[in-house]
């Protein structure tokens, strides 16, 4: 998404030109999934696609938002342009943000207002537009995009002197208290932190971080992300009924969070919980999958990088059978991506629709494509939409 687009599109609807324009962008998640807020391990990384800001303070108390998308900047999107302000923008008092009251995507800019006025921090209104290339509901975290472009103007153009991972923490409670959305902090820290060429080894407990080198192509490799074109929705009840029954099964097992049962002391750990079935097999999913991103990111950092498609197969028959979140046209994604060669696919983000990705040798990549193309027709799935994922930059300002 071009800088200057987006502040030519800044200067017609406001009528000057903006301090700055940032971007963030969506990611796609390598490995560690449901695990964030189970105080656990992910690796995400950046992608090319962004959401892209212009703006400018204000001094009156007013935010003003518009997005460039008919069909949004996020998630939620769809009816940026229904509250009647000036120029099509909307137009939000600070002093009037109350948390859960906007369905639409104005809640995740004005969230991340709410959280940093709540968190003491003066900021006192902005003019905004935006432009987003992040497809949205694809499970590639267009709403922390959002999210971060806005925290990252701010903190410059307030001077706020917050960091990366600060600001990660602002923008998930953005989300979790202003949006709703009991989601973790993976895709937040995923937009601010991560850097061009990398995968990023997150610890979501202490947020410490390492950025393990992702070059596929030059290894002769190419990771595909296959949107599936069904829309999720993380306000929806499923997500934080697992979230829920992760948290129960840490309180059965005297943990603070499911982070803290070790691997070799699963078994044990599912003996204790006795007849829960349901807990049993999402305590199983998380700490397995903390296990396989643990092992994915030794297998990078030895330099045996075809050996972590497997590691992402298994990762997707646990979310698929433990912890149930996968659907029939993931399923058909990873299937069929097999059959075709892959080294190994899996769903990524929150499930119930979105992406897959599928790690496949460059020469392997168009004709499982079109596997995927083919089974998706012969199943009477809308087309899915197929693009290859190189690590990009996170968070930045751009003008
Ligand atoms: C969504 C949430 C993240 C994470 C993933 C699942 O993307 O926003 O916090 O929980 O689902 O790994």
């Amino acid at each position: 998404m071009g800088a200057q687009r987006v502040r030519d599109g800044f200067a017609r609807l406001y009528g000057a030109e903006p301090e700055g324009v940032w971007s963030a962008p969506g990611r796609v998640n390598l490995i560690g999934e449901h695990t964030d807020y189970n105080d656990g391990f992910v690796m995400p990384f950046a992608l090319p696609h962004t959401t892209v800001a212009a703006v400018s303070r204000r001094t009156d108390g007013v935010l003003r938002l518009h997005s460039a998308n008919t069909a949004g900047a996020a998630d939620t999107a769809g009816a940026a342009d229904t509250a009647g302000a000036a120029g099509g923008a909307v137009e939000l008092r600070l002093d009037a943000l109350v948390p859960e009251s906007d369905r639409n995507w104005t809640a995740y800019p004005a969230g991340v207002f709410w959280a940093l006025r709540e968190a003491g921090h003066p900021v006192t209104g902005a003019d905004i537009h935006l432009a987003s290339t992040v497809p949205t509901g694809a499970g590639l975290s267009s709403s922390a995009a959002l999210e971060v472009v806005v925290a990252l103007a701010l903190n410059d153009l307030y001077e706020l002197g917050l960091q990366r991972w600060q600001l990660a923490r602002l923008c998930q409670r953005a989300e979790n208290v202003y949006v709703g959305a009991p989601t973790g902090i993976m895709d937040q820290t995923a937009a601010a932190c991560c850097t061009e060429g990398h995968a990023l080894f997150l610890d979501t407990r202490d947020l410490s971080q390492r950025q393990i080198p992702f070059d596929l192509a030059a290894e002769g490799m190419r990771l595909l992300v296959v949107d599936t074109r069904v829309t999720h929705a993380h306000s929806d009840g499923e997500y934080g009924k697992r979230r829920a029954g992760c948290e129960k099964g840490a309180a059965l097992l005297g943990v603070d969070a499911l982070r803290d049962v070790p691997y070799d002391g699963l078994d044990a750990a599912l003996a204790r919980l006795g007849d829960e079935e349901e807990v049993r097999r999402l305590v199983r999913h998380v700490v397995t999958e903390d296990h396989r991103v643990e092992r994915a990111v030794s297998l990078l950092e030895s330099g045996d990088t075809r050996a972590i498609g497997p590691v992402l197969t298994e990762g997707h028959a646990s979310l698929r059978d433990d912890f149930r979140i996968s659907g029939p046209e993931l399923d058909l994604v990873v299937d069929t991506a097999l059959e075709a060669g892959a080294l190994g696919a899996r769903m990524t983000g929150g499930g119930f629709g979105g992406s897959a990705i599928v790690l496949a040798e460059a020469s392997d990549a168009e004709a499982i494509t079109k596997a995927v193309e083919a089974a998706f027709a012969a199943a009477g799935f809308t087309a899915p939409r197929t693009f290859e994922a190189v690590p990009a930059a996170g968070a930045r300002r751009l003008v």
